[in-house]
């Protein structure tokens, strides 16, 4: 099942990457221009960080590390290198070499005055990213709901559930019936617990034998199983075949008039239901028992959810889908907000950042993408996102889990990337796809989102406008991703790794580009924004992303904002 792309690794830049750190940039004869890579090796060396446009300057330059040895001169010695103070190093750099050419060429001096020596070269000045005033000068979030700075809390990461080690399926049938085996169990057991069931569940078997005892008005029946082939009448009526370990019976939901109309299952009837969800239903035997007449409906949710706290009031903010080494990813963008990392007080607090899938936008994923490439090469691709999450502040842990686009397996779960992509990263954790964590004691479920595709073509109530509706299915039915065969690939586990064992306080995913942030009984969705602008194809299906929105929730408040940096 693992599918990984060695054709890609074979193309990759890392061991020529490595070959230039082990020399160095210091090192280069001056006549020989520096790579972007060495710069930014030289920079990483140094413990200094910079935007693009620096790391240009540097490459233009004639001697970059004698430039940023300038920095011993203004106690600059690590840190983030801003425009301004590459133009004092330098003017430095520039007024130090005068000085050498002067202790150099000591017949000149004896002709002219030293005052006239040289000429006085302008300092490069990159150009920077437009300056678009932020938004989020306006007041629109309370201090006091966002008490504690990230480098005054400790770390606090524990993983619940991550696949990465732990795939032991081979994909043979026994590993299939074992996946929704477990599957149907576990939700069994949270629909009886959280639903409010008239009578306890009887297996589909005996049901079938004693459909005498069910019909009419009094005795009604509750099964639980599989959902088969949910479909629509012609008069509207939504049907199905319901499957338990022991049989399967046809179930029938009929759309109601006038007194008899519920509301509840009329949602139900609108939306659909998902081939393979696993669900309660409770109602009676037709005549001849080839029907079971559906009454009511009993999905494992809880009706609410008490969130925890984190005695820290650190925060957490959430990205996705960042799309590295697309010709769309928004990099001007992206250095506006490093910049609002390092300046605004709202930022100090940001201890946690989760990058929920698809930072790169990988190779080979779909016909002529090699066109809509500005970096062909899959390990430049994650170099490059690495580069850019260093600009971040120290302070800011990042969590990074794999997405469709990513170096990983497409089947979910999805175990986390490869050490030779992890080994450009330097303080990012590497999880799996999807991934239950704590911070501070606050429970996330951190999931792609791959399956919002399959909630778009199989409930007519979900869209790709509002993916949020995809999150809240989810968590109704305690599932990320419940139909096999669908547009989701999915590893059958002997542990169904996608059911929602705990309802998490923070439910996040990405994937479809769009962005939201609200409560669901408890729960607060977040849909993280994406990092690329509109692609050929969104274009071509008239859908408008909603890019470059940092989400930021704080673990102990749960107050939400949202920094538009578009
Ligand atoms: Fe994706």
């Amino acid at each position: 099942m693992k599918r990984m792309n060695p054709s890609v690794k074979k193309s990759s830049g890392i061991e020529n990457q490595f070959n230039r750190f082990a020399f160095g940039v210091a090192t280069l004869p001056k006549s020989m221009a520096a790579t972007s890579d060495d710069i930014v090796n030289l920079l990483r060396h140094r413990r200094i960080i910079a935007s693009s446009q620096i790391v240009d300057s540097l490459r233009m330059h004639s001697d970059p590390a004698k430039l940023l040895d300038m920095g011993a001169k203004i106690d600059f010695h690590k840190g983030f290198l801003t425009q301004e103070i590459f133009s004092q190093l330098n003017e430095l750099y520039l007024n130090n070499s005068q000085d050498s050419n002067l202790s150099s060429t000591p017949k000149l001096t004896t002709s002219e005055p030293a005052n006239d020596l040289g000429r006085v070269i302008a300092p490069i000045t990159a150009p920077e990213p437009l300056d678009i005033e932020f938004r989020n000068n306006l007041p629109d979030w309370d201090v006091n709901d966002y008490s504690c700075h990230a480098v005054d809390a400790p770390t606090d990461i524990t993983v619940h559930y991550d696949i990465t080690g732990k795939s032991t399926t081979e994909g043979k049938m026994n590993d299939i019936t074992a996946c929704f085996s477990d599957r149907l169990n576990k939700i069994r057991e949270m629909i009886v617990k959280n639903s409010k069931l008239p009578r306890r569940p009887t297996e589909v078997a005996r049901l079938l034998r004693e459909v005498h005892r069910y019909q009419g008005y009094e005795n009604k029946a509750v099964a639980i199983g599989l959902v088969n082939e949910p479909r629509y009448t012609k008069n509207g009526h939504l049907m199905w075949s319901l499957e338990d370990e022991t049989g399967e019976m046809n179930c029938l939901l009929t759309k109601r008039q006038g007194d008899d109309r519920d509301r509840f299952q009329e949602q139900i009837i609108e939306a659909g239901l998902m081939p393979d969800d696993v669900i309660g239903v409770s109602g009676t035997f037709s005549q001849n028992g080839d029907i079971f007449y559906v009454d009511d409906l009993h999905f494992p949710m809880k009706e609410r959810h008490q969130k925890a706290s984190s005695p820290f009031g650190v925060s957490v903010a959430f990205l996705s889908d960042i799309h590295v080494g697309s010709k769309t990813f928004l990099e001007a963008q992206w250095h506006k907000m490093v910049r609002w990392f390092h300046s605004d007080p709202l930022a100090k607090t940001i201890k946690y950042l989760i990058l929920s899938g698809d930072c790169v936008d990988g190779v080979g994923i779909y016909p002529g993408q090699d066109k809509e490439l500005a970096i062909p090469d899959l390990f430049g691709q994650y170099s490059e996102f690495a580069r850019l999450l260093e600009l971040l502040p120290d302070w800011v842990e990042c969590i990074m889990l794999p997405g469709n686009h990513d170096a990983v397996r497409p089947a979910e779960p999805q175990p986390t990337f490869e050490k030779d992509i992890q080994q450009d990263y330097n303080t990012t954790t590497f999880v799996g796809n999807p991934c239950d964590f704590s911070l501070h004691g606050v429970r996330l479920l951190s999931y792609h989102g791959k399956s919002i595709d399959d909630f778009v073509a199989g409930l007519k109530t979900v869209t790709y406008a509002d993916p949020v509706e995809a999150m809240r299915q989810m968590l109704r039915r305690r599932h990320l991703a419940p139909q096999w065969g669908g547009k989701t690939p999915l590893s059958p586990e002997p542990e169904d790794g996608l059911v929602i064992n705990e309802v998490p306080d923070i439910f996040v995913t990405g994937h479809v580009h769009g962005h939201a942030c609200l409560d669901f009984k408890g729960t607060t969705l977040v849909c993280s924004s994406t990092w690329q602008d509109q692609t050929s194809y969104q274009r071509m299906l008239g859908f408008q992303p909603k890019p470059c929105m940092l989400t930021i929730v704080n673990l102990q408040s749960h107050a939400t904002t949202a920094i538009p940096f578009v």
